[in-house]
């Protein structure tokens, strides 16, 4: 009798979060994989000897690492929280997936560029940093290569979900309770719907399962490309929102962290391997309005 395949296993740290909500959400139409979600709670990625323990116990094929610390702004003043999660922890779990053989599926940011370059970001341009939360990430990938020579990285922007905290929610939040608000109009990007970045992992995975490699850097977020204001008109417009929204310059609303006022990825490299077609953000954005709106 022939022996049946395993069922591959695919662990999700930082499950709690948008991203990891988001695969949980998308998981349910994966049967044919077995899923380990894990929160901080569960799961504290720089915990070492637990993470070590886990893979002991857990035959695990792939790791999608969505465990983050992410609040940019706080990073400025918790940078050793910040480096500790985003780099020391990344690297660690890079090592211990390359001793298991687990595919490592690491996201980060395109707060790793520095936004004087106003043409779409590719893989291989010049990094540079301008704040913490930044460094602290590309620090991680850095890490995770160096551990890991078989890891994924997956650059993504302005993520948002009917999950957790984002932009979307504060809008739909603020466009509640005032009748003015300022939105910066000087930051270009593009806004990602985690659930569309859910989908290219599993895809990812998918091809891998075929056979294909996937390692080193490749860029994601969805198609088209904006600012925060436009980004908010548009949120408002879907809501039928009367609340006036002026825009500002980045020099007006002054932050902790610095942000990047260039920081669109250049999807193309993604688009090829995988023969897509991704999704326009205002598409995304109002599949995921129709959710929050339900
Ligand atoms: N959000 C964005 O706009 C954005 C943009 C570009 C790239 N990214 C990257 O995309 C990935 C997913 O981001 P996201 O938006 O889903 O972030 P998120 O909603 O903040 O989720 C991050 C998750 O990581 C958990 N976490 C924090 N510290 C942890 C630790 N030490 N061990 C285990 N889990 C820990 C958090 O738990 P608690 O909530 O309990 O702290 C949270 O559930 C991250 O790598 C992030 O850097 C995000």
């Amino acid at each position: 009798m022939a022996l049946q395949k395993p069922i591959p296993t695919i662990l999700v740290t930082g499950s709690g979060g948008q991203l990891g909500s988001e695969i949980k959400v998308a998981s349910k139409n994966f049967p044919s994989y077995h899923f380990l979600f894990v929160s901080r709670e569960d799961l504290p990625i720089e915990n070492d000897q637990s993470v070590r323990k886990f893979f002991e116990e857990n035959q695990i094929d792939y790791c999608i690492n969505c465990a983050a610390y992410t609040a940019v702004d706080k990073a400025e003043s918790e940078k050793e929280k910040a480096f500790l999660i985003n780099a020391d922890a990344v690297g660690n779990l890079a090592k211990i997936c390359s001793e298991y053989q687990t595919k490592l599926i690491h996201i980060s940011t395109d707060y790793v560029y520095d936004g004087t370059v106003s043409v779409p970001l590719k893989e291989e341009n010049a990094v540079g940093p301008v704040n913490v939360y930044g460094l602290s990430k590309l620090k991680g990938e850095e890490l995770a290569i160096a551990n890991d020579a078989s890891a994924l990285i997956i650059r993504t922007s302005w993520v948002y979900s009917s999950f957790g905290k984002n932009f979307v929610k504060t809008m739909l939040h603020l466009f509640r309770e005032k009748e003015e608000i300022n939105v910066i109009n000087d930051q270009i990007g593009s806004p990602t719907y985690a659930a569309d970045l859910a989908l290219v992992i599993m895809k990812i995975i998918g091809e891998i399962q075929q056979g294909q490699s996937f390692s080193g850097i490749v860029n994601y977020s969805n198609a088209g490309a904006t600012n925060w204001y436009e980004f908010a008109k548009e949120i408002k417009s879907l809501v039928n929102s009367k609340c006036k929204i002026n825009p500002i310059p980045t020099s007006s609303y002054p932050t902790p962290a610095k942000r990047p006022l260039y920081s669109l990825l250049d999807t193309s490299k993604i688009r090829k391997l995988l023969q897509l077609e991704i999704p326009l953000w205002q598409d995304s954005l109002k599949k995921c309005i129709d959710i929050l709106e339900a």
